[in-house]
């Protein structure tokens, strides 16, 4: 049996510099290091300027989803809708406001929520005399979603949008498809004013869009969060909200429930050093993405998440799929072999409707995010990998395809991207009630439990035993 070592090669470490210390220690030498200070209006201002609209920084991308849920009004009771292939983090704010997730599932243009799936939810709800109070819509590992007709959606039907681009900052949409392909690898996205007229940065579509600065995303405060909003009066409440609601008075007054949420300044000064080198951090991922692609493009079944023309991703980890009719189980033996050469890996997200904790949540649309989490791996992105580890990883992958693909491998029980694809091809021709019982096999039975109909999985994916992704946390 291999042995797994350290990492070496990590997934996405803090790439941080001169910049990051002189402007820590800046704010500490000025005394400017709890949740007030400089560094914070200029670190809100520049996001503001990059993304085109007001910005409230927060502790985290967690607690910037939580108020971006009290924005909409989720109160308990209420139906959230919410991507299922993502972290954890994306839905567990609505169950801190008990109300229900209901989860929706992928398309294969992305990898992320399926319009679909959406509007069956909406309908669903319909059907009973109600309607989902938000969406929380995920750009995943850095992927644009199909943002607008997901808004078109939400805006016909009354739902707020909420942006999880905890993962996406830089990641726009909608920009000149004849800009790109003069040079779609080398284009950076820089914040409005300089982009094409029709690129806008992730997180600058719903009524919130929420990012991460956590150590592994691709600028970091260590920890920390900022929410984009539509207005300068939502902005203020969110503020107010973060520091424990005060009332503007000398002594504490409390009329509203407040939260211990905001941002430090001195992680603020650390976010204003890394956001300046974003552009440069984007070019990086996506170089790495442009080798990885390079070095696998001759083998059949290794297929990378797809960038919709229009979107440019910023590539925060590179996320492929090992097609399961070429490739068997092959992934956790990848991530294993990997590991015994200390390079980190990981699997794609586990949906969340197959999480323990929301096993009793009701999902829509196809299963393609559990293809994608029994197929899928993401790899070193680091915006600091050097070309020579990068190398170093795509031979040992190399290798181990060449070996896996020598052998005699299994392919029982699969159900691999293309008949995903078919699937998902034929629900769009079929008719409405066809399309609502693929969605949700539940439509089928009327008083059956909508949960457990989908339950069945079409993949054999739990290693047994320990599993080198098992300790780390996160992403
Ligand atoms: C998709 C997604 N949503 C939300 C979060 C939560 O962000 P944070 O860790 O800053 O709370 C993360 C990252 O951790 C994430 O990857």
């Amino acid at each position: 049996m291999l042995m797994s070592l350290p990492p070496r090669i990590l997934l996405s470490p803090p790439d941080v510099g001169r910049a990051e210390r002189e402007s820590l220690l800046d704010a500490f030498d000025t005394n400017w290091i709890s949740t007030a200070g400089p560094a914070i209006e200029e670190f809100e201002a520049s996001m503001a300027a990059f993304i085109g609209r007001p910005c409230v920084a927060v502790a985290s991308g967690t607690s910037g989803l939580h108020l971006a849920l009290r924005l909409a009004g989720v109160a308990a009771g209420d139906v959230v809708l919410c991507q299922t292939f993502t972290f954890a983090a994306s839905a567990n704010p609505i169950l801190y406001e008990r109300a229900e997730p209901w989860f929706l599932d992928s398309e294969h243009r992305t990898w992320n929520l399926d319009p679909n799936a959406l509007e069956d939810a909406i309908r669903a709800l319909a059907r009973i005399g109600r309607r989902p109070r938000a969406l929380i819509a995920v750009h995943l590992y850095g992927m644009p979603a199909e943002i607008h007709s997901i808004r078109d959606l939400c805006d016909r039907h009354g739902v707020a949008l909420i942006e999880d681009a905890a993962e996406s900052l830089g990641s726009t949409v909608g920009a000149e498809p004849t800009a790109r392909s003069r040079n779609p690898e080398l284009e950076i996205p820089t914040g409005e004013g300089t982009q094409p007229e029709s690129a806008r940065q992730t997180g600058g579509f719903g009524l919130a869009g929420v990012f991460s600065f956590n150590g592994n995303k691709i600028i970091t405060t260590a920890g920390g969060g900022m929410i984009a909003v539509d207005s300068a009066a939502a902005a203020a409440r969110l503020r107010k909200w973060s520091t424990q609601s005060r009332e503007p008075a000398a002594h504490y007054e409390h009329a509203e429930l407040g939260y211990n949420y905001r941002l430090s300044n001195l992680l603020a000064a650390l976010g204003c050093a890394q956001l300046a080198s974003l552009p440069n951090k984007i070019l990086r991922r996506r170089e790495i993405f442009r080798r990885y692609r390079e070095a696998f493009q001759g083998f059949q079944g290794v297929e990378f998440q797809p960038e919709e023309e229009g979107s440019r991703s910023n590539r925060w980890l590179t996320a492929l799929y090992l097609d399961p009719n070429e490739w068997g189980n092959c992934r956790d033996a990848l991530i294993t072999r990997l590991a015994a050469r200390g390079i980190e890996s990981r699997p794609l997200w586990k949906p969340m409707h197959r999480q323990p904790l929301y096993l009793n949540s009701r999902h829509f649309g196809s299963s393609l995010s559990e293809a994608l989490f029994a197929g899928g791996i993401c790899l070193p992105s680091g915006s600091s990998l050097r070309e020579v580890e990068q190398q170093e990883i795509c031979e040992e992958i190399a290798g181990f395809l060449r070996e896996t693909s020598s052998r005699d491998r299994s392919r029982a029980g699969h159900l691999p991207m293309n008949d995903q694809r078919e699937r998902s091809t034929k629900r769009r021709v079929s008719t409405p009630h066809a399309r609502a019982a693929i969605s949700n096999p539940s439509v089928t039975r009327p008083n059956g439990n909508p949960v457990g109909t989908n339950r069945q999985s079409h993949f054999e994916f739990a290693p047994g035993g320990e599993t080198p992704w098992s300790a780390s946390a996160n992403t």
